[in-house]
């Protein structure tokens, strides 16, 4: 454990590191994009910002200035990320270490869910981060947004350090389960599915601000919020949790417990953001673009469905693959509802009930018997 009061150790000499000659200021003023930071210049005396001046994409107002604000429900979901605030090594990891060293402890049925879905989840929250900052960042003009933004990247992390933990404390071999997006077809398609959308992004010579670029844009929130966060999480998230709920793998669960709830706010947060860009841009509403995202939540349906029968040959835990093809359905269902557009499977059922009680945080103390739900941080204390 470290402490403030010890000593560091004394740098190696690494290799010489050429520093790039300094610019001169106009040069570097010059190169600045307009959109991405907001200011091309810092002009003395200009005006004060105005709510109105404010706009979720293509904005031209100095994007440095947090307030005042006019997107509330971005601020109050930053505020209630910060209440939420966790880390994977608070979670007792024990049980779960004494079960799966266990022979008879788990089937392997069992142990192949859990591996695919630490394969699945230990990269797909880095995807999403780095579609986060090296894409999306840029392309959302707005201070409030950019604040749960830059909050959502850290979750992303502690995510990405759960699924490490949970690595670590069973001890499996980490080269197989981070490789498995390149290793089983199931894991690959998802992850393959969602590249294109944040690659054209992330090209530093794409900007917003032509019907083209700003539906390539809102193309790539709905790949992300809405089915990669949205749909792909979910048949692994019922996995897991359906092991805390029969007793077993506890640990595991319990941390995901706190990512998806997590998750479910980024979700919210995409949705918002994806319809306020539709209030202030309706022109990119169209409806061709409405059946290209039809047919992205349809295709991503597909790939989870088959990504739970390939995880869950037989039934087991009380699931079975087949109860996920209406799962599955059910959720694009609400997926589409959330960002306006016709349901593509009219009339399925939620075969998981319990899981919208486990997203109900105020039923979750109950649920687990956790401290979940009273978990707070400092900062949510009251003085009072
Ligand atoms: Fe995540
Ligand atoms: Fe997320």
């Amino acid at each position: 454990m470290l402490t403030w009061d010890d000593a560091t150790e004394t740098p190696k000499t690494g290799p010489a590191i050429t520093l790039p000659k300094a610019q001169p200021h106009a040069a570097v003023v010059a190169q600045a994009v307009a959109g991405a930071t907001g200011l091309e210049s810092l002009e003395m005396g200009a005006r004060r910002i105005q709510v109105d001046d404010k706009k979720i994409i293509n904005c031209r107002a100095d994007l440095n200035q947090l307030v005042p604000f006019k997107y509330k429900w971005a601020w109050e979901k930053y505020l209630a990320a910060c209440n939420n605030h966790w880390m994977p090594q608070e979670i007792n990891m024990s049980a779960d270490i004494a079960l799966w060293q266990d022979p008879s402890g788990l089937t392997e049925d069992e142990r192949t869910i859990i591996k695919r879905s630490l394969g699945f989840f230990s990269t797909a929250d880095s995807l999403v981060a780095n579609n986060l900052v090296l894409a999306v960042y840029r392309h959302l003009t707005n201070p409030e947004c950019r604040q749960y933004l830059l909050r959502q990247a850290f979750e992303e992390a502690i995510h990405t350090h759960a699924y490490q933990y949970c690595i670590e404390s069973l001890g499996l071999d980490e080269a197989e389960v981070f490789n498995m997006y390149r290793e089983v077809p199931s894991i690959h398609d998802k992850a393959a599915w969602s590249l294109p959308f944040t690659q054209s992004l992330a090209d530093a010579d794409f900007h917003t601000g032509t019907q083209e670029a700003d539906q390539r844009l809102l193309r790539d929130l709905i790949a992300f919020y809405v089915v990669f966060e949205g749909i792909f999480f979910y048949v692994g998230f019922v996995q897991l949790l359906s092991f805390g709920r029969r007793n077993k793998m506890v640990g595991v669960s319990e941390q995901i417990q706190y990512i998806m709830r997590d998750e479910a706010m980024h979700m919210n947060f995409g949705i918002d953001v994806i319809n306020q860009i539709k209030i202030e841009n309706p022109q990119l509403w169209t409806g061709e673009f409405q059946a290209e995202a039809l047919r992205m939540i349809q295709e991503a349906t597909e790939l989870e469905i088959r990504y739970a029968h390939d995880t869950m040959p037989r039934g087991v835990l009380g699931l079975n693959a087949s109860m996920f093809n209406e799962y599955m359905k059910f959720i694009a269902n609400r997926r589409c509802a959330q960002i306006g557009l016709k349901q593509l499977y009219p009339g399925v059922e939620n075969p998981f009930p319990w899981m919208s009680e486990v997203l109900d945080l105020k039923k979750e103390k109950n649920f687990f018997e956790t401290r979940v739900t009273e978990y707070q941080t400092g900062g949510a204390l009251s003085w009072d």
